[in-house]
């Protein structure tokens, strides 16, 4: 069979780390007998130097008429200063809401290899950390209307940035938390800051209105400070956590050092219709770009959630999952993963490694 992906390079460590990606999707069409078609677009940065704009229409529709869309990251230094409207990150965003992305599941989950990266200590964290955020992705205070405005009290002008939630988008988001729990170990934690916030009132409301159709799940509420909070206090009592786009964004980050590297984790935003587009979580780390010492680890466990959420194959997910663990407890560590006393390998050798071990 074969898959038509969507592949966005994108800026900084991005076009390092998807060929590294795009090498193991090979190994396993080999392995398996798929074919995997790759269809370069142009997003982010790179689409400002070359059409001095983050997304044309045209990359949108060649993401769309794909079965599936891979990116590696957008963003960096060099396009801080265009306006706002024309930003790199404005691609990502465009892609999301272009494509009804709305779900964003990003699991945070520590290997036993890199037990010593995690940097919290081993009383608390005790026999390991799984956890997967379900992060809505489509609404919240990014996609409300952003403006200025006269603050009329003599402390100038005012920015503001309009916050909201409809029912609708809170359910379907929830339906997907709730659902996931099920196929793990049945606890949802949503997220808010219903003490304050409106929205959040409502995101509350619904959740548990949801909440009520899974009464073999179980639904807990938690403001997001708590929730930062309790993330590193007692990490163990999470296993699926729903929230919204801006909390989402933040505890995604804070979960993902609790597993040693930002550079391990993968995510996948999906539609309605369960096409979808797979990314590392981490950015573009202009720092260290075009030097070969990324971790792509991130990016290759994203084409496994690929292949195990859009195109249904498991044991090719697997394939991966089980490459990427035996690697690391063979010893192979990029620097964002090494301690102390490792010898430290470059973005091609950690993609080699991988693929051998498929
Ligand atoms: C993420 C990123 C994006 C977000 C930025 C780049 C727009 O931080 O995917 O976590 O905030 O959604
Ligand atoms: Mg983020």
């Amino acid at each position: 069979m074969q898959y038509n992906i969507a592949v966005v390079k994108g800026d900084g460590i991005g076009p390092e780390i998807v060929d590294e990606a795009l090498l193991v999707l090979d190994r396993v069409g080999e392995k398996f007998g798929h074919s995997f078609k790759y269809t370069e677009v142009l997003a982010g940065g790179c689409s400002i130097d070359a059409n001095g704009i983050p997304l044309t229409q045209e990359a949108i529709d060649t993401c769309k008429a794909a079965d599936s869309v891979l990116l590696g990251a957008v963003g960096g230094p060099k396009w801080d200063d265009v306006p706002s409207d024309r930003r790199p990150e404005k691609a990502l965003l465009g892609l999301r809401s272009e494509l009804g992305l709305f779900a964003n599941i990003r699991p945070a989950m520590m290997y036993k290899a890199l037990s010593d990266a995690c940097p919290i200590k081993k009383e608390i964290i005790g026999d390991g950390f799984d956890i997967v955020i379900c992060r809505e992705l489509t609404g919240d205070v990014y996609f409300g209307r952003h403006y200025r405005a006269e603050s009329g009290l003599g402390w100038g002008e005012m920015g503001c940035d309009d916050m909201n939630y409809s029912v609708y988008e809170v359910e379907r988001i929830a339906r997907r938390a709730f659902e996931m729990a099920r196929l793990r170990s049945g606890k949802v934690t949503s997220v808010d800051k219903a003490n304050v916030l409106e929205t959040s009132r409502l995101w509350r409301e619904v959740v548990t209105r949801v909440g009520l159709e899974y009464p073999d799940v179980t639904l807990e509420h938690m403001y997001v400070d708590n929730a930062a909070m309790q993330l590193v206090r007692n990490p163990g009592q999470f296993d699926v956590i729903v929230t919204g786009k801006l909390f989402g964004d933040i505890l995604s980050d804070e979960a993902s050092m609790i597993t040693g590297s930002i550079g391990m984790l993968p995510s996948a935003s999906l539609s309605e219709s369960g096409k979808g587009m797979y990314e590392p979580i981490h950015g573009s780390a202009p720092d260290i770009a075009g030097r070969g010492i990324a971790n792509p680890i991130a990016t290759i466990l994203s084409c496994a959630m690929m292949l195990r959420y859009t195109f249904g194959l498991t044991a090719e997910a697997n394939a991966i999952e089980n490459a990427v663990e035996k690697a690391l407890d063979a010893g192979c560590r990029t620097g964002d993963i090494a301690t102390a006393g490792d010898a430290v390998i470059g973005t091609h050798e950690m993609g080699t490694k991988i693929r051998e071990l498929i």
